[in-house]
């Protein structure tokens, strides 16, 4: 059983869809990246998961648990964690307040589940006191990143996680959601650069226009025509 399921959903923000029969699952201890041109509903799609957004039609499961109708709050006690592309931490709270806050819906052990991801992200920890607007903005999105994941969630979906961060930064961040797989997590990536996608996921999934147009092993996809893929002049499969 995959953490995450979505079969055949379809969403939109009025009457017209904007994503189409989207299926796709993903695995703890993988990384799952979605790319894809601008505009292809990658976002859409990361909404929807969460409850944003009312799926038209299809479902979406996680560990096998239907969560398609189910009130946004209500998703990440289910396991479902969503790190959005921006206005992604609470800026005039500490770090450590700021990971307070992203356990608070935990059932289990704040302080030694707080004590583990600053294990991890040791950068934060250096600079648990300091007020979250005051950290740059890379370590801004790790502090999101880190407090998604304090109630230890099956699956967490990162949108652009290193949209405008330097490449040195971009590479910490990289190297941060592969420790974060290992944690025995499904880890859903919304990426724009091809290259980094291909260099660091185990699936790919490519949407254009709307469609999860092609998908497979990021080894397999890197093999493709990925500039008709995105331009939507070629079906791999
Ligand atoms: N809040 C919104 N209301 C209406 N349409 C939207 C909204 N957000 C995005 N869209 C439209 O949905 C389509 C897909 O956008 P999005 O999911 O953000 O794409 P991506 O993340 O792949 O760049 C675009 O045509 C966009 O204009
Ligand atoms: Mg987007």
């Amino acid at each position: 059983m995959p953490a995450l399921s979505t079969e055949s959903v379809t969403a939109g923000y009025g009457r017209a869809p904007i994503i189409n029969d989207i299926s796709l699952s993903a695995e703890l201890g993988t990384v799952t990246t979605i790319i894809g041109p601008n505009g292809a509903g990658k976002s859409t799609f990361a909404k929807t998961l969460v409850g944003i957004l009312r799926p038209m039609s299809g479902r979406i499961s996680v560990n096998d648990v239907d969560i398609t109708r189910m009130p946004g709050h209500q998703i990440p006690r289910h396991g479902l964690v969503y790190v959005p592309q921006n206005d992604n931490v609470f800026k005039r709270l500490t770090v450590r307040e700021n990971l307070e806050v992203g356990g608070f819906a935990s059932r289990s052990n704040t302080d030694a589940r707080m004590e583990e991801i600053l294990g991890i992200f040791t950068d934060l920890d250096k600079a648990k006191e300091k007020r979250a607007g005051f950290l740059s903005g890379g370590q801004q999105n790790l502090l999101a990143i880190a407090r998604a994941l304090m109630i230890d969630p099956a699956v967490i979906m990162l949108d652009e996680p290193t949209a405008g961060l330097s490449p040195a930064y971009t590479d910490v961040v990289w190297n941060q959601i592969a420790r974060i797989s290992q944690l025995n997590t499904a880890v859903v990536v919304v990426e724009q650069n091809v290259e980094r996608a291909l260099k660091h996921s185990d699936f790919v999934h490519i949407f254009v226009a709307g469609r999860n147009h092609v998908h497979g092993a990021a080894k397999e996809i890197a093999s493709l025509d990925l500039a008709s893929i995105f331009l939507g002049r070629s079906h791999a499969n």
